[in-house]
């Protein structure tokens, strides 16, 4: 299975337009930056998945020969799994509407109820080629398969993951709006964790992070006041529903018990000083054997 990282950055990308930081001044500066959160996987190499679909989606794409065009028209990216319903992971569906068939797109339940309703990206993509929504069931293993309905060789897996839903919704509703995802090539067993948002180590990312080749996990925030510390008036890390790196309880003290092979934050925030490759605290997590994703980063299973 080879998966790329093609967005390692949270919701509003490095630089984000309207913020002042020190990550972003930087990334302004020497012309570098992150795109929004997203990963391509493929167990056959000539046929892709893409795990969340990011606002920028479009340059991520031209950035990388495997997904482009075979042929006049066409795509090799064969289905979206959503694992939320956030902006950061579903703007991009709109940036597809140019497919010439309806494109397959899994997501947990109460996202798709919120992609029908709240944030209409259903009804307004069925103006154009139109998506067929999937609904992941929970804790069970599903094959994906193309919009034709061959199978593309991962089968996946969705637990829920203790989160509230987006800020847009406004419907109450106990469905499911936030899944981890363990994914695994039907050929070789080779597993992948992605787990992108998370508000806690808990049972639910134990089970779908233990023992996987490779775990990408929630690397939002440093700690909790990182927002307000960075004058921004908002939640903290875990109101959010991301749990911190650093301090107790962080992720970089419980993420190397789950046993996984090899674990990389993604998602991560452009106020987090892990960002910067001199901090202190990016060398605490790579001293703790923990790696942190750049896009266009690329690992074989
Ligand atoms: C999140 O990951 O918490 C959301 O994408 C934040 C947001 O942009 O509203
Ligand atoms: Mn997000
Ligand atoms: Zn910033």
């Amino acid at each position: 299975m080879r998966v790329i990282i093609l967005g390692s950055a949270a919701g509003g990308g490095v630089p984000q337009w309207n913020c002042g930081c020190g990550n972003c001044q930087d990334a302004r500066l020497s012309g570098t930056g992150r795109t929004q959160s997203s990963v391509a996987l493929s167990a056959d190499g000539a046929r892709w998945v893409l795990l969340n679909a990011s606002p920028d989606l479009r340059a991520q794409i031209a950035s990388r020969p495997e997904l482009w065009p075979r042929g006049a028209r066409g795509t090799p990216i064969s289905a979206v799994v959503c694992t939320d319903g956030e902006i950061d992971h579903t703007l991009g569906l709109v940036l597809l509407r140019e497919a010439t068939a309806r494109f397959p797109v899994y997501a947990p339940a109460g996202v798709v109820g919120l992609l029908d309703r709240e944030w209409p990206v259903l009804r307004v993509l069925s103006a154009y080629a139109g998506v067929e929504p999937r609904t992941l069931p929970e804790g069970q293993a599903i094959p994906l398969a193309d919009g034709a309905g061959r199978e593309l060789g991962v089968t996946c897996t969705a637990v829920s993951v203790a989160r509230r839903a987006p800020r847009y919704a406004r419907e109450a509703s106990a469905a499911t709006y936030d899944v981890a995802l363990r994914l695994a090539d039907q050929r070789t067993g080779a597993t992948l964790a992605y787990i992108p948002t998370a508000g806690a180590v808990d049972d639910a990312v134990r089970s779908v992070a233990r023992g996987a080749d490779l775990l990408l996990f929630d690397g939002t925030f440093w700690s909790d006041g990182e927002l307000r510390a960075a004058g921004v008036d908002a939640p903290t890390a875990r109101e959010m529903g991301h749990v911190p790196i650093g301090g107790p309880g962080g992720s970089i003290e419980l993420l190397p018990r789950l046993g996984a092979r090899r674990t990389v934050l993604v998602h991560i925030n452009n106020t987090n000083p892990i960002l910067s490759r001199s901090s202190s605290e990016r060398a605490q997590v790579e001293g703790s054997g923990i790696e942190v994703a750049d896009d266009g980063m690329e690992v074989e299973l």
